[in-house]
């Protein structure tokens, strides 16, 4: 395989270039390219081969697939890929530009008690401007915590939920300044289903162990996430929007600009993504699987206490 570094500088990631069926076929290639995901956590394909085929046959190297829980995204022909547009969709005002198709840093899923170990992203409609998918390591980032920040968050617990409303409602989306413009077509249906107690709230460690390396991840993900368990709102509320700031610092960031014949894999469980929008009036596309897994440290809350 032709096994790159992905960024000048850059701590996590790597690039295969001209990956296609025949070498997944290897087992030999496929065990490679399962100890590339844990140790970089990110992996862009390119110049490879780059169709909805090679895309869920590479995906079911990393795992079983698995179908999203939001069924509105689904691909109307293939429910393996979970379909995100930008331009026909939401359109918020982010920092004063109109965006569509704009996603705020999180983790996939996390709002379930088993959340997806990864998935891969096709680009199936390029905008002429913008689209980016930035992402940012968990690990990196718990290393990159001062000592005392460290030994506060070794043992809490965080709550997080799909809200009902628009991502203007989340608390914990450092430096951004969100207005919602227009929802999505299918937010009534979604909202019906919070408002019957389809997505229950759930609680996910602080920081956990990944199990092959040994490595901390500081596991919060800012979208979805609702208080600390056992804190008080004040106190909760300060320590999130800290860690929320320091996960999502620029400097950690890499922003893919996507390129025709791209394909990205994600670690789910240790890299945050953000879908950076396109601008009013472009549309984007973009298929997703997703790799199937439990980490087995998430669980539904079953009764939530009183916030102090
Ligand atoms: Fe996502």
């Amino acid at each position: 395989m032709d096994v790159r570094e992905l960024a000048p500088g850059l701590a996590f990631g790597r690039r295969i270039v001209g990956l296609t069926a025949a070498d997944i076929a290897d087992e030999a290639i496929v065990r490679e390219l399962n100890a590339l995901w844990v140790a970089h956590g990110l992996i862009v394909f390119a110049d490879g081969q780059c169709d909805p085929d090679f895309q869920v046959a590479l995906s079911r190297c990393f795992g079983e697939l698995q179908v999203h829980a939001v069924k509105e995204m689904l691909h109307p022909d293939r429910d393996e890929l979970f379909v995100a547009k930008g331009g026909d969709g939401a359109l918020y005002e982010v920092n004063g530009e109109l965006l569509g198709g704009y996603i705020p840093w999180h983790s996939d899923q996390v709002f379930t008690a088993e959340t997806n170990h990864g998935g891969i992203l096709r680009v199936a409609q390029r905008p002429a401007k913008g689209g980016n998918t930035a992402f940012v390591d968990q690990i990196e980032a718990y290393e990159a915590l001062p000592d005392h920040l460290k030994a506060q968050v070794e043992d809490l617990e965080v709550v997080y939920r799909l809200k009902p409303g628009s991502i203007t409602n989340f608390k914990f989306l450092p430096r951004q300044r969100i207005n919602m413009i227009r929802t999505n077509p299918f937010q009534d249906q979604v909202e019906a289903r919070i408002a019957a107690g389809a997505y229950p709230p759930v609680v996910h460690p602080l920081v956990f162990t990944q199990a092959e390396t040994g490595r901390k991840v500081l596991n919060l993900s800012p979208m979805f996430a609702d208080y600390i368990l056992g804190m008080s709102a004040r106190e909760s509320d300060a320590l999130l929007t800290t860690l929320a700031a320091h996960l999502t610092d620029e400097a950690r960031v890499y922003d893919h600009c996507w390129q025709a014949g791209d394909m990205v894999l994600w670690d789910n469980w240790r890299m945050l993504h953000c879908a950076r929008g396109v601008p009013d009036g472009m549309y984007r596309e973009v298929h997703r699987t997703s790799i199937a897994g439990d980490y087995a440290l998430g669980r539904v809350l079953m009764e939530e206490p009183a916030l102090l």
